[in-house]
């Protein structure tokens, strides 16, 4: 079992490695003790390892509550969460009982959520069930839920207690929705890791656990020294200002991951073409995009995709701060005005 330390406004432990899950009680109890657990999962999440988790949770002594959502993007809404605060108010949970969220990022943004705002914040658990969700999103405290108006509206910044990625549990993901997690296991190596970089082109799944470990050990760098997203945590941003694009053009039929990979393709190659890195570090993160199986012609013109960026969150007045390769393993933050992003995506494709 690996271990990663986080150091933000909350200090806690990532723990990466393999059958964590049975004995997931015993670690939770240790760590933030409490009477009672509400287990936040999806359907088909709660069918794969529901039992064993519950039943580790009642070997620790807890009494425990599962709150089940349908799987997929849609549920991470004000209704769900909104419910969510319901039920723990009407099973009596308290500051010091746990939001465990089991599942993928849906899962764990909603639940945080909403362990963020239960009495002022609860005690909150990560177990991260996506390559997604264990290299990216249950690290580091970004909340959230969707609103019609867009994605990822309303949140807040909560870190949970404790991380436990049961490397196991990622071996029934669907193959694309693997995929998307290797889209964020890539973006990592591009913005601060050559020797990742070099070992993605070794099949991924014999070096899971050594593949999490670094990743999460790169957003926990980050993280330190930038826990709300001011600054340096952008650079986590790379491929995601074209990708979200594309997604929104899509109407979200390009998968998170796919949208991510085709925005770091057309955002390596805006970054040749403005001489901030060379041709040989495009062609390189090209060809390793397209040997983990991403199609990343895009489908849409600079000039649609550039109109839904501008409403993308990451706008701050008049700027918008782009990610551009240096090097392998090397990023820059590239603040511009948005005048010129019209410019930067047509570079891009
Ligand atoms: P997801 O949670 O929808 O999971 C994808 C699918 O995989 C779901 O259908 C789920 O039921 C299934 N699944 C989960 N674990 C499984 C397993 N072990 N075996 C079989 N099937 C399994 O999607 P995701 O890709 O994990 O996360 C995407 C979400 O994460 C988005 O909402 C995105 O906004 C959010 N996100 C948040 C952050 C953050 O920092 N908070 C970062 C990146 C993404
Ligand atoms: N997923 C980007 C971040 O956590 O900042």
């Amino acid at each position: 079992m690996e271990k990663v330390v986080v150091k933000a406004s909350k200090t806690y432990e990532i723990l990466i490695g393999e059958n964590l899950l049975p004995e997931a009680g015993g670690r939770i109890r240790q760590t933030t003790g409490g009477d009672a657990v509400l287990v936040v999962t999806d359907d088909t999440v709660d069918g794969l390892y529901g039992k064993t988790f519950t039943a580790s949770l009642r070997q620790a002594g807890y009494r425990v509550e599962t709150f089940v959502i349908p799987h997929g993007e849609a549920s991470k809404n004000a209704e769900n969460f909104l419910a969510i605060l319901n039920f723990l108010a009407e099973k009596k949970f308290t500051r010091s009982d746990v939001v465990a969220a089991l599942g993928g990022g849906v899962v764990g943004d909603l639940a945080g959520f909403a362990a963020a705002c239960f009495n002022r914040g609860m005690n909150f658990i990560q177990l991260p069930t996506t390559l997604l969700a264990a290299v990216d999103s249950s690290v580091g405290g970004k909340t959230a839920i969707d609103l019609p108006a867009g994605k990822n509206l309303a949140g807040a910044f909560y870190q949970p207690e404790l991380v436990i990625c049961d490397i196991k549990t990622l071996d029934t993901l669907r193959e694309e929705i693997f995929r998307d997690g290797c889209a964020e296991v890539i973006k990592y190596a591009v913005i601060a890791d050559r020797e990742l970089f070099a070992a993605l082109k070794q099949p991924i799944r014999p070096q899971l656990e050594k593949i999490i470990t670094r990743c999460v050990g790169i957003k926990r760098d980050i993280v330190a020294q930038d826990e709300f997203d001011t600054g340096l945590r952008q650079l986590l941003n790379f491929g995601h200002t074209v990708g979200h694009a594309v997604e929104a053009c899509s109407h979200f039929a390009v998968s998170h991951g796919g949208g991510v990979a085709i925005g770091m393709a057309a955002e390596s190659r805006a970054a040749e073409a403005m001489g901030f890195c060379d041709a040989v570090c495009r062609d390189e993160i090209l060809l390793l995009l397209r040997m983990y199986g991403f199609d990343l012609s895009c489908p849409y013109p600079a000039k649609r995709l550039c109109e839904k960026a501008l409403s993308d969150k990451k706008r701050r007045g008049d700027t918008i701060t782009l990610v551009v390769p240096r090097d392998i393993g090397k990023a820059e933050l590239l603040p511009m005005n948005v005048s010129e992003l019209p410019d930067f995506f047509q570079k891009g494709m």
